[in-house]
């Protein structure tokens, strides 16, 4: 194995499509880790945010974006017995994953169920990580119950979507354009609202009888969280997720005691840290529903390596149905 590999190195913040594919020293597994061969690499909102420099966290430069990947075993650190050399896994790295090879703890890599391709496998565990830990632990979503998604048709929205409608309750979908919601209907939403063109308080009152959503599922912010506070349902969650839009909204908290609903935060990178038994649990459940097909992430495009900032640059356009994948060996 050579020393060196080919990754996107990002040396000072800036546009996505600024980045070029450089060169880094290849990883060693420390202790209780293992360095992956990476096949793809999944492309999240934050990664665009750490180019950016607009990210809660700033590591150091230069840095390696991309925070999931799926791959093989290339080997294995001291006291890493749970994979095997050559083994199908994907693993969640928060940084790194943009490369020829990446090293990963043991607990955060999981063998990815066979069927599932490296490019769903990349794409899947923190969308659909974060989308389980907001309606089962936060949101505390019952089958029957009504699920307003906004940004539906984004990563953690579609992945909300298809989570919802496994948990038994009927999906409301709202995003941007009549493209997307033909996939978001396509995809299971039993209902799909253009938050564009329609406002979203008065389309979801409809849709409910003039009741509300019971669950809203929130990673846009700004103006879409402004319309969702007015079409809670009593006894509502209002799950803060995130801020797509760049705006971070205001909350007028007599909302909350007029109408009787919570304001529910939530955080998946912190709820694993926290929880990891309760986070185990959790991806082990998704990937059973992986396994048997009951929840696939729908792969809107697939970019070789040296184009990575144009991968990137589709979440900043809003253009995305579903997830976007880096393929890092050119499949
Ligand atoms: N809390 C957590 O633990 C957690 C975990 C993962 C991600 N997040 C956060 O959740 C947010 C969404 O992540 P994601 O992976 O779902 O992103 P994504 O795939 O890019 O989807 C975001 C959606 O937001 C909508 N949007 C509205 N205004 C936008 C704008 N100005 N720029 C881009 N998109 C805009 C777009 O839908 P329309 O065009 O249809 O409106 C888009 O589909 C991010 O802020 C991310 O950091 C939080």
């Amino acid at each position: 194995m050579t020393a060196t590999m080919r990754a996107i190195v990002c040396h000072r913040h800036g546009s996505p499509r600024d980045l070029v594919p450089g060169t880094a020293p290849v990883p060693v597994a420390g202790p209780g880790q293992v360095l992956i061969r990476v096949g793809a690499c999944g492309i999240n909102f934050p990664d665009l945010l750490l180019v950016e420099g607009k990210y809660q966290d700033r590591p150091p430069f230069p840095f390696i974006p991309g925070g999931e990947v799926a791959g093989t075993v290339e080997r294995t650190g001291p006291g890493a017995t749970c994979f095997a050399v050559g083994e199908r896994v994907m693993a969640t790295t928060m940084l790194g994953g943009l490369a020829e090879f990446v090293v990963a703890r043991e607990a955060d890599v999981e063998a990815i169920p066979a069927g599932v391709s490296p490019e769903a496998a990349a794409a899947f565990a923190g969308a659909w990580g974060t989308a389980w830990h907001a309606l089962a632990q936060r949101g505390q979503l019952r089958p029957g119950e009504t699920l307003l998604v906004l940004g539906a048709a984004g990563g953690t929205g579609i992945a909300a979507v298809q989570i919802g409608r496994v948990m038994g309750a009927r999906v409301i979908a709202a995003a941007g354009s009549d493209d997307k919601l033909a996939f978001l209907s396509a995809q299971g939403a039993d209902d799909v609202v253009n938050y564009r063109s329609t406002k979203l308080r008065d389309a979801v009152k409809v849709l409910t009888a003039g009741r509300g959503a019971d669950v809203v599922f929130d990673p846009v912010g700004g103006a879409a969280f402004d319309e969702a506070t007015r079409c809670v349902n009593w006894n509502g969650r209002l799950l803060v997720v995130g801020f797509a839009s760049g705006v971070i909204p205001q909350f007028p908290v007599n909302l909350a005691l007029l109408k009787g609903y919570a304001v529910v935060g939530v955080y998946y990178g912190r709820f694993r840290e926290r929880e990891p038994a309760a986070a185990a649990t959790n991806m082990a459940t998704l990937l059973g529903l992986l396994a048997s097909g009951r929840l696939a992430p729908p792969v809107h495009a697939v970019f070789p390596l040296e184009q990575t900032g144009a991968a990137l640059g589709c979440l900043a356009d809003r253009a995305v149905m579903g997830k976007v994948v880096v393929s890092v060996t050119g499949r």
